[in-house]
């Protein structure tokens, strides 16, 4: 069982009895995507047509707080969300996310997007499909698919694997060009690994608590 605790801003992570690691920055949960995947990532991108691929779906976070800044965003977005190992729906519960973003909405979307059927693309609210698939990332088989790949994996210390150029040339193969990649990780190896994909590399400010963060981008 996976054991909640409360992060620096707030809001609720998990601690991963799996791989001994935290879902989330213990800096702050919400701050994090905010920062990491939201600005660095979803807000960048002009176009109003987005397709995101996630890389962990994990506590549901990411996925929430990207159909909640669409709400006002309001781009046509197709998410899909990839996970091996789901979470128990009496943690999902416990998280709390509609509380600190302050929309009791979100409690029912949240709910929703881990009790769908995996595989199953549904339009869960206006301009913003969704589906889970349950499955390894190393399974993952795409090409030109994505604009957006949110980088949302364990650290490379407790899951070195997902961070070496096997993995790392399916995600570049997956994106289209134009499109990016964003990490809370900002690692020499890894983006010495990015860099020799062909991606071209910024390092960007992180979030609360990190110096820099990593923004990855196929060429056009
Ligand atoms: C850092 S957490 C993701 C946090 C998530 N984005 C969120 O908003 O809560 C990493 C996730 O990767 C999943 N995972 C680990 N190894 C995996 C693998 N080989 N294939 C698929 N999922 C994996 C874990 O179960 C965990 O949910």
């Amino acid at each position: 069982m996976n054991k909640l605790f409360q992060t620096g801003d707030g809001s609720n992570s998990l601690m991963s009895e799996q791989f001994g690691v935290s879902y989330h920055s213990k800096h702050g949960a919400v701050q994090e995507t905010q920062h990491v995947f939201i600005d660095a990532a979803f807000n960048h991108l002009s176009q109003t047509k987005i397709k995101i691929l996630e890389i962990g779906f994990g506590t549901g976070l990411n996925a929430l707080m990207t159909l909640h800044s669409n709400r006002m965003a309001k781009k046509q977005v197709e998410y899909v969300a990839v996970e091996a190992y789901p979470i128990a729906m009496e943690t999902v519960d416990s998280l709390d996310y509609h509380t600190i973003l302050k929309d009791k909405t979100l409690e029912t979307v949240l709910k929703t997007m881990h009790q769908l059927d995996a595989h199953v693309p549904t339009e869960i609210e206006s301009n913003f499909k969704f589906e889970k698939r349950i499955m390894l990332f190393e399974d993952i088989d795409e090409s030109n698919e994505y604009d957006i790949i949110y980088f949302d994996a364990f650290a490379p210390n407790a899951q070195p694997e997902l961070w070496d150029i096997e993995l790392l040339s399916k995600m570049y193969r997956a994106l289209r060009k134009g499109g990016i990649l964003t990490t809370y990780c900002a690692k020499g190896q890894v983006k010495r690994n990015l860099k020799s994909l062909g991606f071209t590399i910024e390092s960007i400010p992180g979030p609360p608590g990190k110096r820099e963060m990593t923004r990855a981008k196929k060429p056009l």
